[in-house]
């Protein structure tokens, strides 16, 4: 058992925002009630109770990562399942899903089912597989996409590119219909990038002798994507919106009663092209950092709404990988031991958004459009529970990762706000004073 005492519980769920004791008992939230009521307030005798001294902290649910790469199987020199697990366990992460651009791609029900036991087994947080919509991730045969939810299959993309054959894409959405499977759209026309550096058409793009890429890129694809949602009755997940119009798209597609979330990550509300310090590809992601007008619509769109959900797309790559430059390193950063921090610093803390609004994009929306009955803390759920000290100053170090992969261009930044306690099903996993517990 386990009596977090008199913290700021914020609960997107029941509302609660304010402080309050949290009984977890038997992997749950047992009971949240004012400061005093359990016991008399007096956890004298009350062994094995362990008390934990919540004041001056945030109580969430966990934070749910609905776009993480793992790397494993096939590319474990930058990320295990475990490595990864362990730095989500960190960042107050206790719910990700891996995209199955790994090695073998994750395309078939034997590799959910595999990928799923390993997990349970190796990971000391909850990780959720998404399956390829096409073998192999080739845009040329659909997967068993009944088959890889009947052994777990968290939903589907094709994460890392688009399926360009619309014919072919407009099939998988109807069986993600019926099989009310979530369809999580990487948005970016593979036409248009070929013969380009991914980096966005800009001043800073030109100065440094790039050719980059356009909004349309991933605009087009968007507007695609949405109207094959609204034909075919698809739930729809725009991943990594990173433009001003796809904002501007999803509003409007909700309006008309599209069925479409979307998600936005740290890097694409905090970060410009201006913000490129060289030929330094730890600022080379896909999409590209765009410019201040697509940032302004970015958060625009968080404050109000349109943006559901905050993600990292935690993309680790090894180090020499990175070396090489803008114009031939692969694309991706890290971000799950950075997230809340960054938007805690430049979100919260900046007045954009509310600690409850923050705990709605990372912990409750994301759980809701999963299907998944966590990222709350009514009475009776899962006891997947983070204690964040939002006051605390720190600097992000990459040296300080426990993820293999040190690819951030937040390296040396200063933020406010950290992940001081992680709990998994009521078992604390990480803990700041001791380390890793699982
Ligand atoms: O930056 C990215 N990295 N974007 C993607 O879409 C794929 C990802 C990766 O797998 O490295
Ligand atoms: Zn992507
Ligand atoms: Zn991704």
């Amino acid at each position: 058992m386990i009596w977090i005492r008199g913290g700021h519980v914020l609960d997107p769920d029941t509302g609660r925002d304010g402080i309050y004791d949290v009984l977890v008992a038997d992997g749950k939230v047992c009971r949240v009630q004012e400061p005093g009521a359990f016991f008399g307030g007096e956890p004298e005798g009350r062994e094995p109770c362990r008390v934990i001294d919540g004041t001056g902290l945030y109580v969430m649910p966990g934070i749910v990562d609905l776009h993480v790469h793992l790397r494993d199987p096939g590319f474990e020199y930058k990320e295990t399942l475990t490595t990864g697990a362990r730095a989500a366990a960190k960042g107050g992460v206790t719910t990700l899903c891996a995209m199955p651009n790994t090695k073998p791609v994750t395309d078939s029900p034997e590799m959910i089912r595999a990928q799923r036991e390993r997990a349970e087994r190796e990971c000391p947080v909850h990780v959720s597989f998404v399956g390829a919509v096409t073998l192999g991730q080739e845009g040329e045969e659909l997967t068993d996409i009944a088959g890889m939810k009947r052994e777990g299959m968290a939903c589907i993309s094709e994460d890392g590119k688009s399926v360009m054959d619309a014919k072919l894409y407009k099939k998988a959405m109807e069986t993600a219909a019926r099989e009310k499977v979530l369809v999580m759209a990487h948005c970016e026309d593979q036409n248009m990038v070929k013969g380009t550096v991914i980096v966005n058409e800009s001043k800073r793009a030109e100065e440094l002798g790039l050719s980059g890429v356009s909004n349309a890129v991933e605009d087009v694809i968007a507007a695609r994507d949405i109207l094959l949602a609204k034909e075919t009755g698809a739930r729809l997940h725009l991943c990594h919106c990173s433009t001003r119009d796809s904002v501007t798209m999803v509003r409007l597609a909700k309006e008309a009663g599209v069925s479409v979330t979307a998600e936005v990550c740290p890097h694409h509300f905090i970060l410009t092209s201006g913000d490129i310090p060289g030929d330094d590809a730890n600022f080379k992601m896909n999409p590209p950092l765009r410019e201040q007008e697509d940032v302004e619509a970015l958060i625009e769109g968080l404050k109000t709404g349109v943006i559901d959900v905050i993600s990292t797309d935690h993309a680790p790559h090894g180090g020499e990988e990175k070396a090489v430059g803008f114009r031939d390193a692969p694309c991706g950063i890290v971000g799950l031991e950075t997230s809340l921090a960054l938007s805690m610093t430049e979100l919260v803390h900046k007045g954009i958004l509310t600690p409850m609004e923050l705990a709605e994009r990372m912990c409750h929306a994301p759980a809701r459009i999963l299907g998944i009955d966590r990222g709350s803390l009514a009475e009776g759920k899962c006891a997947d529970v983070i204690l964040v000290d939002p006051e605390r100053d720190w600097v992000i170090r990459k040296e300080g990762f426990v993820s293999k992969g040190k690819n951030s261009p937040f390296d040396g930044k200063e933020v406010r706000g950290k992940v001081v306690m992680t709990m998994v099903d009521g078992e604390i996993v990480y803990e700041e004073k001791k380390g890793f517990l699982k």
